[in-house]
């Protein structure tokens, strides 16, 4: 009660696309006021209230805000526990009761007895809870599995396979047996994964972890999706595009002769693991790539979060991609689809420039594009990514452009800030607008 859970809840919603069923007002539409139906006992009150959230549960995905003395009932606990991701709302008995002090609500009439019932309840939840959340941010992050700091340890055998590169700089976050690989995009191979299948040692109870940049994480989780059809695995991202997208989101995957990406699983890790403090080695060059995945995150949330202290920024940018992720977490609806703003024009450009500019650069260009075509202002990321039209051959970016996989002339655009859209573009306004991003 006061733990804020219909705004929570309300916000998580929003984020994920899920319908918000707030578990009180639900009871109270089928079955009137809660007060008068407290009146008639409590052990009514609580019956009705575990069939209907058993009818809840049974239903869409969606996020459900529990009344304070749902999970008291054990066969409630055990539906939660088999069906969903329970977050615990932590606020102070001070704080909880200044929000619901006055109100109608039945348990919260007298002061003693509310700060009675609070600490009562305290074990309870913490046991139910699979996650502990103040804010809608929390929550998402954690229904991921993303946290900051140090790792759970994974309960059984570990191995490690990290980035060679960065083993040299930083301390591996766990002792485990190590699969070093070679840094960058070169471990995103056929041969690296049958390596890795030959040299794991693990069992099905194994977790692999992977440590290093995107490139990193999407062989190794690759791997670990499938390993014996399939083992456990942690990210533990050391680039800010790891961090802030390549290892959230559980798109695991390698190159082929054909092209990026063109081989791979929807894989979610266990954990991502987000340390900021790695990123102080990371090249100029690296940085900057991550911040064109910040200013695309910025973007499509509608925030200025590149403008934010970096653990922040970072934070924020994970969650917006988490939230995004859950409301369509095997790319089936579209939603995931927006992730990809600026990124047409940059694949094309990255293939009609034979791969001499980088993603980020490429991403940079590309986002310059999409607010242009959107007729939306371009002074983010003129002013944060500052990108210079590169070198490329246009007919060779235009034919890549064209086979891009969301379909032909379908572009992810801004109805405004925060407001992304996936629409088509004619053929010769797509065409100047990628011709403005080549050097003449
Ligand atoms: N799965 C997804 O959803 C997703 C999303 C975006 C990108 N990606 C993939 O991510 C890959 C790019 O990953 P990336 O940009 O994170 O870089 P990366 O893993 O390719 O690494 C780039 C370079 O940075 C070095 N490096 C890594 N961490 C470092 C550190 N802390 N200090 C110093 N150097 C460090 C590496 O050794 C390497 O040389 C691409 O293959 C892309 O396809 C995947
Ligand atoms: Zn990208």
């Amino acid at each position: 009660m006061g733990a804020g859970k219909s705004t929570v809840g309300a916000r998580v919603a929003e984020a994920t696309a899920r319908p918000f069923v707030d578990l009180d007002r639900l009871i109270e539409r089928r079955h009137g006021p809660i007060p008068e139906l407290f009146e008639r006992g409590e052990a009514e009150f609580r019956q009705l209230e575990e069939g209907i959230l058993a009818e809840v549960l049974a239903g869409p995905d969606s996020v459900v805000a529990l009344g304070g003395g749902a999970v008291l009932s054990p066969l409630s606990r055990e539906r939660l526990r088999l069906r969903a991701f329970t977050v615990f709302l932590d606020v102070t008995a001070d704080a909880a009761w200044e929000r619901v002090r006055g109100s109608d609500r039945p348990l919260a009439q007298q002061e003693a007895d509310f700060r009675r019932l609070y600490e009562s309840r305290q074990q309870v939840y913490a046991e139910t809870a699979d996650a502990v959340a103040e804010t809608a941010e929390d929550v998402l992050l954690a229904a991921l599995g993303i946290r900051f700091g140090r790792m759970v340890t994974p309960a059984g055998p570990v191995e490690l396979v990290a980035d060679g590169h960065v083993l040299e700089l930083h301390a591996a976050p766990l002792e485990a047996p190590v699969h070093a690989l070679p840094p960058g995009e070169e471990a995103k191979s056929r041969a690296v994964v049958e390596r890795l299948w030959t040299e794991l040692r693990l069992g099905r109870e194994g977790t692999l972890v992977a440590f290093g940049g995107g490139s990193t994480t999407d062989v190794a989780g690759f791997v670990a999706a499938t390993y014996l059809r399939g083992i456990r695995w942690v990210a533990v991202p050391t680039t800010l595009t790891g961090q802030v997208d390549a290892a959230i989101g559980g798109k695991t995957g390698i190159n082929t002769a054909d092209g990026k990406n063109l081989a791979g699983a929807f894989h979610f890790p266990e954990q991502v693991v987000l340390d900021p403090g790695v990123l102080a080695t990371l090249p100029e060059r690296e940085r900057r790539a991550g911040m064109a995945e910040v200013v695309k995150t910025g973007l499509l949330a509608g925030r200025d979060l590149w403008e934010l202290p970096e653990v922040e920024m970072i934070r924020a940018c994970a969650a917006y991609k988490a939230g995004v992720v859950l409301s369509d977490p095997y790319e089936r609806e579209g939603r995931r689809t927006w992730l990809n703003l600026g990124h047409t024009f940059a694949h094309a450009l990255e293939a009609g420039s034979g791969y001499r500019a980088s993603h980020g650069e490429a991403v940079a260009l590309g986002l310059l594009a999409a607010l242009r075509l959107s007729g939306q202002p371009t002074d983010p990321v003129e002013e944060v990514l500052r990108p210079e039209p590169v070198e490329a051959d246009l007919d060779w970016a235009w034919a890549a452009l064209k086979r891009d996989k969301k379909g032909e002339g379908v572009f992810v655009l801004l109805e405004a800030a925060g407001k992304p859209v996936v629409t088509t573009v004619p053929d010769a306004e797509a065409r100047a607008a990628l011709a403005a991003l080549i050097r003449q």
